[in-house]
């Protein structure tokens, strides 16, 4: 088990879902941890090494303003864990520019900038690692969905070219790559859904495991994509999924 006590890390998204699990995570094995988010939570960690600290990534200045506030209360910068997402539905005919560059203020521009922005503190560290988090959705489209998709293929993008172009400075990036799992963002999904189970039974159905994930299991996925174990990994997409991305239908249910 990797110590994590050197860890001085940004979660964006961190009081909520995968990137909540994730700072409880990195806190509980010692990291030094800033949840970056436009909403408080009660339950997150909150002590000396647990700094909750607001805005909207959205805005790029309030990116490039929380990574200056972060460094100053970590004293340093090692990770960066860009959790931070929105959902929005819709074919390309019914998505209006606006909703576009709203889902890729948040889900796109925010993981470049946080990055673009982290990458001269990482450099005064010994090592330093990003993750971000895509989505099966990196792979493959659900269908009506344009907007969330491009924007986590991209994410893949960007996860390699930052991965080329600092892993000579000891600076690795990875992508994490969940199937669904149990969050507030997918109970708002299965909240618009005119039978609300049967789209539950229908995701828990995609899902050769029998299940969807919770966010602690892509937590853990995420903390070794940042811990030395991962010292030789670098610019791979990390499917957490269940066997989602692995499974084709076409099989007969009888086989005899
Ligand atoms: N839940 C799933 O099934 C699933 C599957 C694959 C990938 N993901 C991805 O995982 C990540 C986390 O999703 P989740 O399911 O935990 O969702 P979530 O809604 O529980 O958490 C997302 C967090 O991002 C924050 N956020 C949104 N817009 C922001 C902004 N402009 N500035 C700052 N913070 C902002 C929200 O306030 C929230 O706390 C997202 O990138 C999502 O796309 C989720």
């Amino acid at each position: 088990m990797p110590t994590f006590e050197s860890m001085k890390a940004i979660v964006t998204g961190g009081t909520s879902g995968i990137g909540l699990a994730t700072a409880r995570l990195l806190h509980a094995r010692g990291a030094s941890v800033v949840m970056v988010d436009v909403k408080s939570a009660d339950d997150a960690p909150n002590d000396e090494r647990a700094i909750f600290l607001p805005a909207n990534l959205a805005q790029p200045d309030e990116c490039a303003a929380v990574v200056a506030k972060s460094a100053t209360a970590l004293r340093g910068l090692n990770a960066l864990v860009n959790s931070a997402g929105i959902q929005r539905y819709g074919k390309a005919d019914e998505t209006s520019l606006e909703l576009w560059n709203e889902v890729m203020a948040v889900n796109l521009n925010a993981a470049f900038l946080m990055a673009k922005h982290c990458i001269p503190h990482f450099r005064q560290s010994a090592s330093a690692a990003i993750v971000n988090v895509g989505s099966a959705q990196s792979h493959g489209s659900q269908q009506g969905a344009v907007a969330y998709v491009t924007s986590k293929h991209a994410l893949l993008g960007l996860t390699r070219a930052l991965a080329v172009d600092y892993a000579a400075e000891g600076i690795r990036t990875n992508c994490v790559c969940p199937g669904t799992v149990d969050t507030p963002m997918w109970r708002w999904s299965v909240s618009r859904d005119p039978n609300p189970q049967a789209m539950i039974d229908a995701c828990v159905s995609l899902h050769p495991i029998g299940r969807v994930g919770q966010s602690e299991e892509i937590a853990e996925s995420i903390a070794y994509l940042l811990s030395e174990q991962a010292s030789f990994v670098n610019g791979i997409a990390f499917d957490v999924d269940g066997g989602l991305t692995a499974l084709i239908g076409g099989a007969p249910k009888e086989k005899k």
